[in-house]
């Protein structure tokens, strides 16, 4: 869990800093003790993140017959890939989703978005059943086509095959240009997991936020724009609505979890079934 914190703690300070902060210099230059950690990552997610590699992952994964758990059972199991020798670790992502959903409340969002901050992160527990990190977390980016240079660590996709092949390495590759974001395949990793298994029961806006909050290329770079139709269009205002929310809604005194979950377990009995097929 440690290079996942890493690695969001990369993506939210020196790649896309709230706005009004200058990024920590250029990235690849930052001298920090967790370069190496994170430049590794990207190199291994970059080099396997093929189009064959996504068709399996989906293929083993989003026939959602894994287990049965509850949304705060996922919390918990979540907490089971917790390092013992770091205290700390164990909150961060009940925190971050509590610190999430607690601040898009305080702005007086609809209930479901509040949902959306609480669960968003849930597709994390993809790592403990042998997932390694760089298909779990990072940026997202469309598999079946060029990529897009503008994706974190860009430069890394040249270990990629799929650079190397004469339909995948072309701009539209397998897709129609304008064909839509849901009917093309995104590198495989928590986003597009949790999306399958909350798609039932969110409204579209909702699931947007889930399926592609890791896409910056997209909602933050403004690139893919060739792939997207008119229901994309409408919906990236949402995806972007929730971003900052992602990113930067660390607080300095942690909401107490005790204290909050009468509310949410409301919540979640509002939209979500008991039991969520993972
Ligand atoms: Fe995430
Ligand atoms: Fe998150």
């Amino acid at each position: 869990m440690k290079d996942i914190d890493a690695v969001e703690e990369f993506i939210e300070k020196q790649v896309y800093p709230e706005p009004g902060q200058k990024a920590k210099s250029d990235y690849r230059n930052y001298d920090n003790p967790g370069r190496e950690t994170v430049r590794d990552f990207y190199r291994e997610n970059h080099r396997h993140q093929t189009l064959e590699f996504v068709r399996a992952r989906r293929a083993e994964f989003l026939q959602l017959n894994r287990q049965k758990m509850s949304p705060f059972e996922a919390l918990d199991f979540l907490n089971t890939l917790v390092d013992d020798s770091d205290p700390d670790i164990e909150l961060d992502q009940l925190q971050h989703l509590l610190q999430c959903a607690e601040a898009i409340r305080a702005d007086g969002h609809e209930d479901w978005f509040v949902l959306t901050g609480l669960v968003h992160d849930l597709g994390k527990v993809l790592c403990l059943w042998g997932q390694p990190q760089w298909a779990v977390v990072g940026d997202t980016f469309p598999v079946g086509c060029r990529f897009n240079e503008r994706v974190v660590y860009s430069e890394f996709f040249s270990e990629n095959p799929d650079s190397h092949d004469p339909v995948l390495s072309t701009e539209p590759g397998i897709y129609e240009p304008g064909c839509g974001l849901r009917n093309i395949l995104m590198s495989w990793g928590h986003d597009e997991y949790l999306y399958h298994v909350m798609a039932p029961y969110l409204p579209e806006p909702a699931l947007y936020m889930i399926r592609y909050h890791s896409f910056y290329a997209w909602h933050r770079e403004e690139q893919y724009a060739w792939l997207c139709d008119d229901h994309d269009r409408a919906m990236l205002p949402w995806v972007r609505k929730f971003n900052p929310y992602d990113l930067y809604s660390k607080c300095p005194t942690p909401p107490d979890w005790k204290l909050l979950r009468p509310y949410y377990e409301d919540l979640i009995a509002k939209y979500l079934p008991a039991a969520l097929a993972f």
